[in-house]
C-alpha cells in the first residue's frame, strides 16, 4: 500500500541514500523534481545567449577561445540536466514546449543584458560563483541522475568562475577606463546575482518541501548568505565596490550583513517582465523551429534503419 512505498521512500532520504529512477516515488517528489531539474536545464541554455553574443566580439584569440569553450560547456550542462530529466518520464520536446510557452521558468539572471567586455568577467566572477555556491550542495541532492549530473557542472562551473575573475584582475590592471567598466558592470551584475538564490525563506513556497525530500540541502537564505561572505574578500582582492551600502561585517554572526535586493523586481523578471525576457525565448524558439528538419531527419533515419544508427 501507498503509505507503506512512501515510508520506505522516506527512509531512504533519511540516511542520506539515493532515488533512482525506478524507485517508487510520490508523485509530488516526481513533479517538484521535473520542476526543478528542467527549470536549471533551462538556465543552462538560455544562459548561453548573454555569452554567445561577445564571441565574435571578443578582445584576443584568447580570450575568444575561453569564452568558446565556457558558452559549449553551457550546452553540455544543459544536456545532463534534460537527460537527467527524461529519467523521470518527461522527454526533451516537452520540456522545450514548456519553456518557449512560458510554462516553465529558467533563472531571473540571464533576462539581464551584457553591455560590455567586462560583464564577460563579471558573470565568470558573480553569476557562475553564485551557481557554484548554490550547486555544489546539489551534488547530494536525493535524486540520483541530478546529483551524478551536479558533479561534473560543479567542475566545469569552477573554470567558468576562475576565467571570470582572471579576465576582470586582467583589466583592473589596465586603464583607468578599464577599471571603470569593470566597476560598472559589478554595479549592474550584483543585485540580480543575490536574486539567483531565490525569494527571501520566508517567501518561499518550495524550500520546506524540498528539504524534507532531500531535493534542497540548504535554504535560499544560507545559501545566499554564504556567497556574500565569499564574495567580499575577493572583491577586495580585486579591487572593486560591492555596491550595497549596508554591507558590513557582524562580528556577533561571523557573517556580513547585507541590504536586500529589489524583490518587486524580481517577481517581475520571474513573470516574465525583465528587460530580456522577451529577446530570450523569442531567440530560443526560433533555434529551436530552425532545428526541426534536423529532428525530423534523425526520426525518419531511426525508423528506417530500426533505429540502429546503421550499425
Ligand atoms: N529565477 C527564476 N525563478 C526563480 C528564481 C530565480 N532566480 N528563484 C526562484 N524562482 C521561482 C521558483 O522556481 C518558484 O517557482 P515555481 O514554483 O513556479 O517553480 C518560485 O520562484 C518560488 O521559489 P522557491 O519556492 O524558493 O523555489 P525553489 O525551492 O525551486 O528554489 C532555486 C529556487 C533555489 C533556484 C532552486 O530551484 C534551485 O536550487 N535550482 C537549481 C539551480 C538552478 O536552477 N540554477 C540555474 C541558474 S545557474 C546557471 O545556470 C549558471
Amino acid at each position: 500500500p501507498e503509505a507503506e512505498l512512501e515510508a520506505r521512500f522516506q527512509a531512504v532520504i533519511d540516511r542520506k541514500d539515493r532515488i533512482e529512477p525506478r524507485d517508487w516515488m510520490p508523485d509530488a517528489y516526481r513533479r517538484t523534481l521535473v520542476r526543478q531539474v528542467a527549470q536549471h536545464a533551462h538556465s543552462e541554455i538560455i544562459g548561453m545567449q548573454p555569452e554567445g553574443g561577445w564571441i565574435g566580439r571578443a578582445p584576443s584569440l584568447r580570450r575568444k577561445a575561453i569564452l568558446l569553450a565556457k558558452v559549449q560547456d553551457e550546452a553540455g550542462h544543459g544536456l545532463y540536466l534534460y537527460s537527467a530529466a527524461e529519467t523521470l518520464g518527461v522527454s526533451r520536446q516537452e520540456l522545450t514546449e514548456a519553456l518557449i510557452s512560458g510554462r516553465q521558468k529558467y533563472s531571473s539572471i540571464f533576462n539581464y543584458p551584457t553591455l560590455s567586455y567586462a560583464d564577460m568577467g563579471t558573470i565568470g566572477w558573480l553569476v557562475d560563483g553564485a551557481a557554484i555556491c548554490n550547486q555544489v550542495p546539489l551534488c547530494r541532492t536525493s535524486f540520483g541522475p541530478y546529483g551524478r549530473a551536479m558533479i561534473r557542472i560543479c567542475k566545469e562551473e569552477s573554470f567558468h568562475q576562475r576565467q571570470g575573475y582572471e579576465l576582470l584582475t586582467t583589466m583592473m590592471r589596465g586603464t583607468d577606463e578599464q577599471r571603470a567598466m569593470v566597476q560598472e558592470s559589478v554595479d549592474r551584475f550584483w543585485w540580480p546575482s543575490l536574486m539567483m538564490f531565490g525569494p527571501p525563506d520566508d517567501e518561499s513556497p518550495n524550500t520546506a518541501q524540498s528539504m524534507a525530500w532531500g531535493v534542497k540541502t540548504h535554504t535560499n537564505d544560507e545559501l545566499r548568505q554564504r556567497f556574500v561572505d565569499m564574495s567580499v574578500p575577493q572583491a577586495k582582492a580585486l579591487g572593486v565596490t560591492l555596491p550595497d551600502p549596508d554591507l558590513v561585517w557582524n562580528e556577533e554572526r561571523g557573517a556580513h550583513d547585507f541590504g536586500q535586493p529589489d524583490w518587486a523586481e524580481f517577481w517581475e523578471v520571474v513573470k516574465g517582465n525583465g528587460p530580456c525576457n522577451a529577446q530570450r525565448v523569442a531567440h530560443r524558439k526560433k533555434a529551436w523551429d530552425d532545428g526541426a528538419w534536423v529532428r525530423e531527419a534523425a526520426l525518419a533515419f531511426a525508423a528506417h534503419d530500426g533505429g540502429t544508427g546503421g550499425a
